[in-house]
């Protein structure tokens, strides 16, 4: 059993490998293979996989490295895509152009996800176009890269029978977070529901062992002003950095604004993605447009795994530091482990809405739990969500949705109207300055728009 990782060069690839390799027996796997389009990056982090493999879970699987499609997808059963099309460089772009203008500068959210999305459509395509050519027929796609509630729009309208699921490892973040906030032991004991989009939904219950978690939460939050757990609190107050990559440098101020958020609309528990959305204006303040997220990865989790790579080249020494490991490649392990072993456990997925949540469109993809078994996800109904929530969904879809077709149908019109619709956006001159200068910065990856 072959599984493939597309952005083999990732800075999460290690991290996914050791949760595949924890997962050997139940994954029936012999062979996982890299694939990305940059090879001297992914043969770095191809030290470190090999390593993993070998050294720290010591299996049997074998490792491929590759840049050849025909190699990467030939009789894959899974594909686990993480591409950044463009890679820190142009996320830089994304962050820092809407900035210039007095727009939230983030990778997924308002125009630089808008941005993001338009590189990432097309190369999405021609993936699944590959892997229905060589791999298994009961392929699996399932799919991180990233912005995902774009891509994901851009398969359903473009590969609408691919065998793709899109995730995200966010809001199980946000459970692990609460699960240490509480001090309950394993976050994969907590059970919730949640409703929205990718980036952009709400928990409407959170139970622990008959527990009402959720009004605990409620409490914690009110109480420290932040959803981080103690420990990491007297930490940033100490300055020291925490383990959790979630809780470092810029991500603290996205979990003070879950605070800020629960104050103003209690009912839910936010997505921590909402606060670009829901309090802009604070996140443009709190943003440096000459130094965004983009380079503290660069400076941080980029670095600290190519030096780790070339301290074992030198040394044959390794640290666990070097890599990040945990719930994002346990996430989507697990997932292919429902799929392979038909378990019918439950994850948040995004899938086509199809009457899930009974006022939004059809054809809206939504982020909802589901129970997967071999045959994909089974999803779970829900209720009609209240206005207020609907309604800054509907804006986000739609804006979502005219990227897609203003990608496919190459119309400025169409592009002009997603940067507008965009919450993040005050004003259509605004949209327009920044979609002409993201035009400038993205030529050779985006379509040429008319
Ligand atoms: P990274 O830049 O370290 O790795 C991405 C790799 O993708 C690079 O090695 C790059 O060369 C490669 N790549 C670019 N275009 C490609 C293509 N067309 N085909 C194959 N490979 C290609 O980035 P990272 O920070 O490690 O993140 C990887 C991806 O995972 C990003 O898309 C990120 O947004 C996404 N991500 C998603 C989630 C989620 O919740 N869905 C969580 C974490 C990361
Ligand atoms: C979360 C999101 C991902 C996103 C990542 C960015 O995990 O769910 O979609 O890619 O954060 O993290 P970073 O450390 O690169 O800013
Ligand atoms: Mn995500």
């Amino acid at each position: 059993m072959i599984i493939t990782i597309v952005g083999g060069g990732s800075t999460f690839t290690a991290g996914i490998v050791k949760s595949i390799a924890l997962r050997e027996k139940d994954l029936g796997v012999s062979e996982i293979r890299l694939y990305d389009v940059d090879k001297e990056r992914q043969d770095k982090v191809g030290v470190v996989v090999d390593w993993v493999l070998k050294e720290d879970v010591k299996t049997n699987i074998k490792l491929t490295l590759t840049t050849n499609k025909e190699e990467a997808y030939r009789e894959a059963s899974f594909i686990f895509a993480q591409m950044r099309v463009g890679k820190y460089a142009m996320r830089e772009q994304d962050e820092k152009i809407p900035l210039r203008h007095g727009c939230v500068g983030q990778e997924t959210c308002g125009c630089g996800g808008l941005a993001y999305g338009m590189r990432t459509i097309h190369p999405m395509i021609d993936l699944i176009d590959d892997v229905e050519k060589y791999a298994k027929k009961d392929y699996w796609i399932l799919n991180y890269s990233n912005p995902a509630a774009v891509v994901s729009e851009a398969c359903r309208k473009l590969r609408p029978h691919a065998r793709i699921i899109n995730i995200c490892d966010m809001p199980i973040a946000i459970v692990d977070m609460i699960a240490q906030c509480l001090h309950i032991d394993n976050y994969k004991d907590i059970t919730y529901d949640y409703f929205g989009l990718n980036h952009f939904g709400w928990f409407t219950s959170m139970e622990y062992k008959g527990r009402d978690i959720l009004a605990e939460m409620k409490e914690y939050v009110k109480k420290h002003k932040i959803l981080l757990p103690e420990k990491h609190i007297e930490a940033i107050e100490n300055f020291r950095k925490t383990e959790n990559r979630h809780a470092n440098e810029s991500w603290i101020h996205v979990w003070k604004a879950v605070y800020d958020m629960m104050e103003m609309f209690p009912e839910y528990l936010p997505n921590t993605y909402l606060n670009y959305y829901l309090l802009s204006k604070e996140s443009v303040e709190h943003s440096n447009a000459n130094h965004t997220r983009a380079n503290e990865v660069m400076e941080t989790r980029e670095k600290t795994l190519f030096e780790g790579v070339d301290h074992y080249l030198k040394t044959g020494e390794i640290s666990e530091k070097a890599f990040y490991a945990g719930a994002h490649g346990d996430w989507i392990a697990d997932l292919a482990v429902a799929l392979k072993n038909d378990t019918k456990e439950r994850f948040l997925v995004i899938v086509e809405n199809r009457g899930t949540i009974p006022n939004m469109p059809y054809d809206a993809m939504v982020e909802v739990p589901a129970y997967i078994g071999k045959n994909g996800p089974e999803v779970i109904s829900q209720n009609p969500i209240p206005l207020f929530y609907q309604g800054l969904m509907m804006q986000q879809v739609n804006s979502e949705k005219l990227l897609v077709e203003g990608c496919m149908e190459q119309s400025y019109e169409k592009v002009l109207q997603a940067f507008t619709l965009n919450k993040t956006v005050p004003s259509a001159s605004v949209a327009k300055a920044i979609l002409d200068e993201m035009i400038e910065a993205n030529k050779g990856f985006w379509p040429e728009l008319k």
